[in-house]
């Protein structure tokens, strides 16, 4: 059966906004709902702009199972992504409650509701951060994962291991986990980006507020790790190719009846914090200062994926280059100065 009407929770946010549009694009039909907790009603009217097509939404939050089963109820709902989450590491230090409950029960609440609509195609936004300090490198899915360090990454972790176990009970699941290394960049048109609120933690964020003057300079936190510039090493990946990732697990649902699909969607390739910096500078052909500063609590040297199984399972393949994420992120930023 040729599966259309998507749930789409947290489609307002960076990730998930960039994926509606690929998957409205591809011909799916979505249901979004956002409590724009960390994002904007704006995003909602760009996706439209973007791609000329409408969709259902509901302003809600996805731990509230009444509206939620009103969702399931008014809408023939063949299959879910859930992007909705909190995503800041040191505020989930700070909030280890709310970081627990949000993910974690709203996850919980969200697949009881699967469960009782008979709903059971789920494709869940993990990240690479629960691999921990990765075993091996480049990270292949096989690695062993825990040994988060924040209630973030652990609550990543959690909601794996519940998903492993739902299986376990009723092989007629059908999930796709998605572990994602470090998504930059926005949509080429600068409707669609990331804004963070407050001061970024994330590197490109940064970087783009440094280099518009919001930001004095960049500190580049440690360079006497073991890398060729001494600078820590991530997989950056354009959100675009991030989101066509999201269909290709959907894809990847329509084929298969039952099982449970774990996939690294990175590129494979490590860049450093100095290489970012400076492929931005090139990129935009604007000025990021840096200092070196220490090093990070909880930050690890090295982290960069194997791709090889989302390739050859999915067909998924990465094609934005590092110049497009810097490019991508600056337009992003400048068009929200305007
Ligand atoms: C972080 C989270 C990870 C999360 C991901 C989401 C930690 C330990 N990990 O990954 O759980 O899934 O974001 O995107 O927070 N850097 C600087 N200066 C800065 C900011 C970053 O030098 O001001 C460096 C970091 O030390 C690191 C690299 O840039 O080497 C990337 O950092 P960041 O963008 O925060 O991502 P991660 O730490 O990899």
């Amino acid at each position: 059966m040729f599966m259309k009407k998507i749930l789409v929770t947290g489609g307002a946010g960076y990730i998930g906004s960039h994926t509606c549009v690929e998957l409205l694009n591809a011909g799916y039909e979505l249901v979004v709902i956002d409590n724009f907790s960390n994002s904007k009603k704006e995003a909602l009217e760009n996706i439209k702009k973007i791609t000329g097509k409408d969709f259902v939404f509901y302003e809600m939050n996805y731990l509230d199972r009444e509206k939620l089963e009103k969702v399931f109820k008014e809408n023939e709902i063949e299959a879910v992504i859930n992007f909705a989450g909190f995503k800041a590491v040191g505020e989930s230090v700070e909030k280890p409650l709310e970081y627990y409950i949000n993910n974690v029960s709203g996850a919980l609440v969200l697949l009881d509701t699967m469960k009782k609509f008979n709903v059971k195609k789920f494709v869940f936004s993990s990240s690479a951060t629960v691999y921990g300090d990765p075993e091996i490198i480049p990270i292949t899915e096989e690695c062993k994962i825990g040994g988060t360090t924040n209630p973030y990454g652990t609550s990543k972790y959690m909601i794996e291991l519940i998903l492993q176990d739902l299986y376990k009970s009723d092989n007629t699941w059908d999930i796709v986990i998605l572990r994602y290394f470090n998504p930059v960049g926005a949509h080429e048109s600068g409707l669609l980006g990331e804004e963070p609120k407050g001061i970024p933690n994330n590197l490109m964020p940064y970087i783009t507020r440094v280099a518009n003057g919001t930001l004095d300079e960049l500190s580049v936190f440690g360079n006497d790790y073991n890398t060729h510039d001494g600078t820590g090493v991530r997989d950056y990946i354009h959100v675009v190719d991030l989101s066509i990732g999201h269909v290709r697990a959907i894809e990847k649902l329509n084929k298969e009846n039952s099982g449970i699909y774990v996939y690294n969607l990175g590129t494979g390739t490590g860049y450093s914090v100095l290489d970012m910096v400076k492929a931005f500078e090139k990129a935009n052909n604007v000025k990021v200062k840096y200092k070196i500063a220490p090093r990070r609590k909880g930050d690890i040297a090295v982290c960069y994926s194997n791709p090889s199984k989302a390739k050859q399972e999915l067909n998924f393949k990465t094609t934005k280059t590092l110049e497009d994420m810097c490019r991508d992120s600056w337009n992003f930023q400048q068009k929200l100065n305007d």
